[in-house]
């Protein structure tokens, strides 16, 4: 019997098209002589959908329509196995869809990549791909990441964090923080948000001001940082489990502006043509993450490769991750330092362009990924979640109040 996979992605997040592309690029990766793909759509309003016409990244283009193709479901843990469970519920018909039995999230950002789609699939106990809710929601939290970067002795650039609620009732205390840990220019950036939103550069105190009551629009929380003035940013993934994890090829992303923005990663990526003469991804699966303009292999020295490599594997180990991440290192050119800077834990089109550059195709990762959730599921089976002795039942046992 084939394995099911249930791929889910769209979602309540401004990366809900992004996730499109990569649930897409996934699906037609998928080995089926192996598989069954089941394809569950998240829409923005969080309702799910499965449906055949899912699987065709043309359909999107016309989400109405496609919606009315689809069926509503909901899942549901039976006792033996996770079923798609047709919702409304239709009288005098069989409400089971289907079933999985390794669930895949392809979600980027926030409502999923986040940790909330592993606590979804936890409750439900069902295998799934990619970390855990811990790793997810550290990864997914820039200011958490850093407190564990610098925990763990990962080089990381320094920062001062702060609640907005606290900064508008004493501004002069925060700003004299951020002066004197650090020097201008700073960037400030929402504390928990991805995609370039609520990022600001700042030259002088004044800018410094501008920047966090912009950021604020977007956040409660805030991470005022270094800025590094000649700058070169690395990629790396990294596959695996903790005990067993390794660092794929390296790419350098190349933006247009001087904050690689939210418009230069998705939306100028889907355009024909590569302006800057790069090598982009070929093939029906060059959109988004994927088509960003890239050199890879990064023209970096082999000791400095070698070197976020390291970090990039001990990022994934620190955090317990699982699956496939991708670290992003931002490299000073004056002095050759590297730092991480963040991660992502379901990592845009699921970074199979940098496994393609170290030599595994996209089928392959796909098949490593479905075995490290399926290892994790069977290993937590024999580790003791709950008694089946109801203790309540037990005569004479000590219950209720001291
Ligand atoms: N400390 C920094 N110095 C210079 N540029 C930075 C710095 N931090 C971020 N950037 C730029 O801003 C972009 C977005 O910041 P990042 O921390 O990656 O947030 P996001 O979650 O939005 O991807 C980076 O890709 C980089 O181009
Ligand atoms: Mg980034």
């Amino acid at each position: 019997m084939k394995t099911k996979i249930g791929v889910f992605f769209g979602g309540r997040t401004v990366e809900h098209e992004i996730s499109i592309i990569t649930a897409n690029q996934a699906m037609s990766s998928i080995n089926t002589d192996k598989y069954e793909i089941i394809p569950v759509y998240i829409s923005k309003k969080g309702l799910m959908y499965t449906g055949e016409g899912l699987q065709n990244l043309e359909n999107y283009k016309d989400l109405d329509k496609l919606i009315s193709t689809l069926t509503q479901v909901t899942l549901v843990n039976d006792g033996e196995k996770v079923v798609l469970l047709r919702y409304p519920t239709k009288k005098l018909s069989d409400n089971v869809v289907n079933s999985i039995d390794v669930a895949f999230p392809c979600m980027h950002g926030t409502n999923g990549e986040d940790g909330t789609a592993a606590g979804y699939f936890e409750m439900l106990n069902v295998a799934y791909i990619g970390p855990d809710i811990l790793a997810s929601s550290v990864g997914m939290d820039k200011i958490m990441m850093r407190r564990a970067m610098k925990e763990a002795g990962i080089p990381s650039l320094d920062y001062v964090a702060f609640y907005f609620k606290d900064y508008i009732k004493d501004e002069e205390k925060y700003l004299k923080e951020i002066e004197k840990k650090l020097r201008y220019p700073v960037i400030v950036k929402a504390g928990n948000l991805g995609s370039s939103v609520g990022i600001k550069k700042a030259k002088n105190h004044d800018e410094l001001i501008d920047a966090i009551e912009y950021s604020m629009q977007y956040t409660d929380r805030i991470m005022v940082e270094n800025a590094i003035v000649n700058l070169k940013e690395i990629n790396c993934s990294v596959m695996g489990e903790p005990s067993d994890c390794k660092p794929s090829e390296v790419e350098e992303p190349l933006g247009a502006g001087e904050i690689l923005s939210y418009q230069d990663k998705y939306v100028s990526g889907g355009s024909k043509g590569g302006t800057k003469g790069e090598p982009t991804s070929k093939g029906n699966k060059d959109k988004g993450m994927a088509s960003l303009k890239r050199r890879l292999p990064a023209d970096i020295p082999a000791e400095m490769k070698e070197e976020i490599q390291k970090y990039a594997v001990e990022t994934f180990k620190v955090l317990g991750c699982r699956g496939v991440s991708r670290i992003d290192f931002l490299v000073d050119n004056d002095t050759n330092e590297v730092f991480v800077n963040e991660i992502n834990t379901i990592p845009g089109a699921l970074s199979y362009y940098l496994w393609e550059a170290t030599g595994t195709s996209f089928e392959k990762e796909i098949d490593e990924l479905v075995s490290l959730a399926l290892k994790r599921q069977r290993e937590r089976e024999d580790l003791t979640f709950s008694y089946s002795q109801n203790i309540l039942a037990l005569q004479g046992s000590k219950t209720g109040k001291k």
